[in-house]
């Protein structure tokens, strides 16, 4: 009997991320690359899926107040979806550019603020939705092609 192929979710796991506080930043990213390398996923879907992951968990830490990583694993796609609560992005086309940020004094003296996250976010993403909503918080979806 033929078996109709569909894209089934074969795993799905959340994770919290707490915003002002980077003393955890960084700790979902590295849940889920080591998540994704211990299912043996070829090494550059592993590198494309930490790389987003984290430069939007660094943005939750950086700018939100909260959020929550949901990471869904079907037969053919890799999701990592960051939705937060926070002041929501006011113009997303600004944001999106290279060398645009509005990080403070203190989240420059972590290391970051080069303005690169959200358009690295993009390019390493075979498919990326970000929408916003002023006072209530941002929404990214990325998605990773298992077969690059
Ligand atoms: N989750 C978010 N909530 C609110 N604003 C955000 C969020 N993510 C990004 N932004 C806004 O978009 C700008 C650009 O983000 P992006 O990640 O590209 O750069 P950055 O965080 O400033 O610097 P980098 O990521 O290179 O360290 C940020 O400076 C901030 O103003
Ligand atoms: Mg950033």
């Amino acid at each position: 009997m033929p078996v109709q192929e569909t894209n089934h979710i074969s795993y799905q796991r959340s994770f919290y991320i707490e915003g002002g506080n980077f003393n955890y930043a960084g700790i979902v990213s590295t849940s889920i690359k080591s998540i994704l390398k211990q299912m043996d996923f070829p090494s550059n879907v592993v590198r494309k899926c930490s790389i987003v992951c984290y430069e939007s968990e660094i943005n939750v830490v950086s700018y939100a107040r909260k959020g929550v990583v949901n990471l869904t694993i079907n037969s053919n796609t890799i999701q990592i979806e960051v939705i937060d609560e926070g002041p929501g992005i006011p113009n997303i086309d600004l944001a999106m550019q290279e060398g645009y940020s509005t990080a403070t004094q203190k989240i420059r003296e972590m290391g970051f603020g080069a303005g690169m996250g959200l358009h690295n976010i993009e390019s390493y993403s075979d498919a990326f939705i970000i929408s916003s909503e002023l006072g209530k918080g941002t929404r990214l979806l990325m998605t990773i092609n298992i077969k690059q």
